[in-house]
């Protein structure tokens, strides 16, 4: 059994990187290109794993290289990955991913292939693994029916639900009462709530909304302006961990393996947030994704 299970997405990241962001209808050179692991679920469990938690990975992959690398990656982060199923009929999914290395922030279009195949039977058969854990962490990578179901399943039986609604899609109203920790950052934050987030106290606005819609706690990640936090009654608002960001992707997934680790030590949300933010910032200054996760011992 895990104290943390993750459902979602594993992607091959194919990373290329340039001086800034092309231009709609513009070529430019790139100064670098690497391919690497990626999907926001795989990135969320590879983080929870390095900071010593015992994890499973639930997701799906194709009989392909990528397929591999996703398997030989769990295998190097002792993650538990007898829960991903091989597709025969899918590739594994791919992402397009441009980095500025100015600053560090990138442009993303997945294609999700085998991941997007996961279906409500294939969890079921590890619905005993979900009800056991301490948390259960997902996305909005793969297919929303198979979230509710796994949110469900998992809230029916008292484990801490966190749904980072990422990639920003229409999810139905029933979601938010199986949603202890709600992550969105300020873009997925005004999708939900119509609010343009700049400044602290539009954080609070559109936490005080999302809390409104059924929501018990909000975690709005503010990139280098830190984040909000806001249960109702206690609101907490951290700078941002001071690092020179070279690769932002997979930032709020580092965030949200954090703070799911955190969670499932019992930690108070003091030091859940503090862990978190530290561990999305320290994810910044390496490239890549899932490889770019830092290890328990690069925190101290
Ligand atoms: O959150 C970053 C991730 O989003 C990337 O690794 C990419 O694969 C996309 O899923």
């Amino acid at each position: 059994m895990s104290d943390i299970c993750v459902l979602g997405n594993f992607v091959a990241d194919n990373t290329f990187y340039a001086e800034k962001l092309p231009a709609k209808g513009q070529t430019i050179f790139g100064s670098g290109f690497q391919v690497g692991p990626g999907g926001k679920g795989s990135n969320q469990a590879i983080a929870a794993a390095r900071l010593k938690s015992k994890v499973s990975f639930l997701g799906k992959v194709g009989d392909d290289e990528y397929g591999k690398m996703a398997i030989e990656l769990y295998k190097k982060n002792n993650l538990n990955h007898k829960t991903v199923f091989v597709s025969k009929e899918h590739p594994t999914g791919v992402a397009g991913i441009m980095v500025n290395k100015t600053d560090g922030t990138n442009a993303i279009i997945v294609y999700p292939g085998a991941s997007m195949e996961i279906t409500i039977d294939e969890v079921n058969e590890f619905s005993d693994l979900i009800r056991n854990s301490k948390v259960f962490l997902t996305q909005l990578e793969i297919k929303t029916e198979v979230t509710l179901h796994a949110l469900k399943l998992a809230k029916k039986n008292n484990v801490i639900t966190i749904l980072n609604p990422a990639p920003a899609i229409k999810i139905e109203d029933e979601f938010f009462k199986y949603i202890d920790y709600f992550t969105p950052n300020e873009t997925e934050a005004k999708f939900y709530t119509n609010i343009s987030i700049n400044s602290k106290s539009e954080a609070k606005d559109a936490s005080i909304k999302l809390i409104q819609m059924g929501i018990k706690k909000v975690i709005i990640t503010l990139g280098e302006k830190g984040l909000f936090y806001n249960d109702g009654k206690k609101e907490i608002h951290l700078d941002a961990t001071k690092v020179k960001a070279v690769d932002t992707t997979g930032a709020g997934d580092a965030f949200n393996g954090g703070l799911a680790y955190g969670l499932s030590k019992n930690q108070s949300i003091e030091e859940c947030l503090e862990l978190a933010n530290k561990v999305g910032g320290m994810s910044t200054i390496k490239l890549g994704a899932g490889d770019s996760m830092p290890f328990l011992k690069d925190l101290s």
